[in-house]
């Protein structure tokens, strides 16, 4: 495994590597969701690398972009053993050099749920995404349905800019008691840690109602808004039940449902969210 800063070694490093190339991007502090997709990213390629980058862009004025967690030897030792062929970990000036001024912007997708709440998110999410496309030159990149926006807004930057790389997009990780895996859960004290599985707890009884045959979109918003009630830590940023191709809010969820949250636990910020479609066994694919 060879790990590199600069984007000359990066360029260097990728031209070495024959075969087709799955791409992982992440933002470090690692845990087994960001593993699962590079295991799939290496059964699928001949050559795996993987980003480790805190994108300052993502991040508005009051977010935590300075008490993100970061461990670069952690993340390595993490890596290593996985068979992941190339780490790219540049500085912010590496990404973003004091004359940088060009930026990617998908309209329409950046603008609800996440977008909404955090202006230039989305901005900042697909200009990194698309200069690793271009730095890495991945046949394939490997995104979690955790971040479920974050996956429509990527698909539809591919799609409208012509990037010759597919999406692949994993199902999210959780833990035991069904809190998905986020590197942002090590923010959590033990009481909130507990508290935290509601978002889980909320979005099962809104597909709990939708497999009953529920299919109004302000009663399954209403159902998970009830759990959320009911849990005095949590307080909600959006609780949605969106239509999965335009993420515009549904009346009626007859051709599916992209059932969403974001929740603040303390001064924790989580997200989450379940994909329903009428004709799945179990009605989720999250
Ligand atoms: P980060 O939050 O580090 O996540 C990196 C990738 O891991 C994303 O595709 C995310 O959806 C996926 N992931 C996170 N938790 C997961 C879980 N519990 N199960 C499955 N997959 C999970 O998302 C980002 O970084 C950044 O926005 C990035 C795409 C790297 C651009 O900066």
């Amino acid at each position: 495994m060879q790990t590199v800063m600069h984007i000359s070694d990066l360029r260097r490093v990728r031209a070495s590597l024959p075969g087709t190339f799955g791409l992982v991007p992440t933002m470090g502090a690692l845990h087994e969701g960001h593993l699962s997709l590079v295991s799939r990213a290496k059964s699928e390629c001949d050559h795996v690398g993987v980003s480790i980058f805190v994108n300052p862009a993502q991040f508005g004025a009051g977010e935590d972009l300075s008490r993100y967690p970061r461990d670069l030897d952690r993340d390595l030792k993490l890596l290593e053993p996985l068979g992941v062929d190339v780490v790219w970990a540049p500085a912010p000036q590496v990404v973003y050099p004091p004359a940088f001024q060009t930026w990617v912007t998908v309209e329409e997708l950046s603008r609800g749920l996440e977008g909404g709440q955090r202006p230039g998110h989305f901005r900042g999410v697909a200009t990194v995404v698309a200069k690793l496309f271009n730095l890495f030159v991945p046949d394939k990149a490997y995104f979690g349905q955790k971040d479920a926006q974050q996956v429509m807004v990527i698909k539809r930057m591919v799609e409208d800019l012509n990037f010759p790389v597919e999406i692949v997009v994993c199902p999210t990780v959780r833990a035991t008691d069904g809190l998905a895996l986020s590197s942002r859960n090590a923010y959590l004290g033990p009481e909130e840690r507990r508290a935290a599985t509601v978002l889980f707890r909320a979005l099962s009884a809104a597909r709990a109602a939708y497999e009953n045959g529920e299919r109004n979109g302000g009663s399954l918003r209403a159902a998970m808004r009830a759990i959320l009630d009911a849990e005095p830590l949590a307080h909600v940023d959006y609780i949605s039940a969106a239509d999965p191709e335009t993420l515009a809010e549904v009346d009626r969820a007859d051709a599916g449902v992209l059932l969403s949250l974001a929740v603040r636990i303390g001064s924790t910020r989580l997200i989450d969210n379940f994909l329903l479609f009428p004709g799945d066994a179990h009605a989720a694919r999250h």
